[in-house]
């Protein structure tokens, strides 16, 4: 692809695209390792694996390639207020749970582990990018993982936001506009206030902050990166697309509802884990759609059991759907060949410019 670029330098990668990280067992480490040998940067959303998963992820993907890869995690955040008590809580998913055969849900213990642990573990790792979503990091966080030669990328749905992690220090951006599939990632203002498309998100960003700019956000073709490197982004970001490749680890039913659904399917919930996300609706979003939820992690501990269970049993209904609005352009492929294909596609769509 005619478009190396800084960024792509200093990641060591062939191609300027960046397979999300996707937390909840999406994106194994087969996937990532197929994103790297394909010349893209693969990325491991380890925001739910507890320390010891981390290393065994990263090790796993390091036994499959020498290419370079990324870790991702949320961000610190302030300890959530729970419910006064969880009866309205369990209450409104207890059907879902007994359709599932599975006993009602338990109020959420205290986490097993920290942020300050999993960040340990990025460390240890052998990642050579370390990115964040959800909010800042501590100074020291950051300080840490440049000191590893990592370079480290920050998530904004706002250009405040963009210029905020700028000033933290950051080596990127990824400008995550509104069209993204998975969880928003929001945190200078309420996520209504940042829903800001990619097309407006993205060339705003990149006149406000002089670190590189990762587009994110319905990018699902060749053509979507011509337009996002036409916008001055130096990076793609791109999750759905991955989502539906063969090494990527979502339930078959999950990976089906995206080949299956349309543009305008999905919406925004906070359903299954009490922070603003975007899939397809199904049973659970419409039912809960104007419900009390807990905030997250709390839902999201809450919803668990039902997920997995779902995924097992292929119950579409009860699964987080996460997709952006890209997903009519979704295939099944194997990832190295979506890699080739878009690095073809890019050409193609710059060369019909001229
Ligand atoms: C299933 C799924 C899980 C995701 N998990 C994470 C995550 O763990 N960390 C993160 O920073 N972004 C996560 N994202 C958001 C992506 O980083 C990215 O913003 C998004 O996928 C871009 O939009 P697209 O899906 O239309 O390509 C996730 C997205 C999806 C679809």
């Amino acid at each position: 692809m005619p478009l190396p670029t800084a960024l792509t330098q200093r990641l060591g990668i062939s191609h300027p695209i960046i397979q999300a990280p996707m937390a909840g067992g999406s994106d194994t480490p087969a996937l990532v390792a197929a994103v790297g040998e394909a010349g893209g940067l693969g990325t491991v959303g380890a925001a739910y694996l507890a320390p010891a998963q981390i290393l065994d992820a990263a090790k796993s993907v390091r036994e499959k390639t020498r290419r370079p890869f990324g870790i991702n995690l949320f961000s610190p955040l302030p300890a959530p207020t729970p419910p006064k008590d969880y009866t309205a809580a369990i209450a409104q998913l207890a059907s879902y749970f007994a359709d599932l055969g599975l006993p009602a849900p338990t109020p959420p213990g205290p986490p097993a582990y920290s942020f300050d642990d999993q960040m340990a573990a990025v460390l240890e790792s052998g990642a050579t990018v370390f990115s964040f979503a959800f909010a800042s990091v501590p100074a020291a966080t950051l300080a840490a993982a440049k000191a590893r030669g990592m370079t480290v990328i920050g998530t904004a749905t706002t250009v405040e936001e963009a210029v905020a992690l700028e000033k933290l220090g950051v080596d990127a951006v990824a400008a995550q506009g509104s069209e993204a599939g998975g969880h928003r990632g929001s945190f200078a203002q309420p996520f209504e206030d940042a829903m800001i498309g990619t097309m407006a998100l993205v060339p705003q960003t990149v006149d406000a902050v002089r670190v590189p700019v990762i587009a994110a956000g319905g990018i699902m073709d060749g053509r979507g990166i011509a337009a996002a490197f036409a916008l001055g982004a130096s990076a793609v970001q791109m999750g759905t697309a991955f989502l539906t490749c063969d090494e990527a680890g979502p339930p078959e039913a999950h990976k089906q509802a995206i080949l299956n659904a349309r543009e305008h399917e999905t919406r925004i919930t906070r359903a299954f884990s009490g922070r603003p996300a975007r899939g397809i609706v199904n049973r659970v979003m419409t039912d809960l759609a104007d419900a009390e939820i807990p905030e997250f992690p709390l839902q999201n501990a809450l919803t668990r059991p039902m997920r997995t269970a779902a995924g097992k049993a292929g119950k579409a209904d009860y699964l987080s759907l996460w997709a952006g609005q890209g997903l009519r352009m979704a295939r099944r492929q194997k990832a190295g060949d979506l890699v080739q294909k878009l690095v073809k596609e890019t050409e193609e769509a710059l060369g019909r410019l001229g």
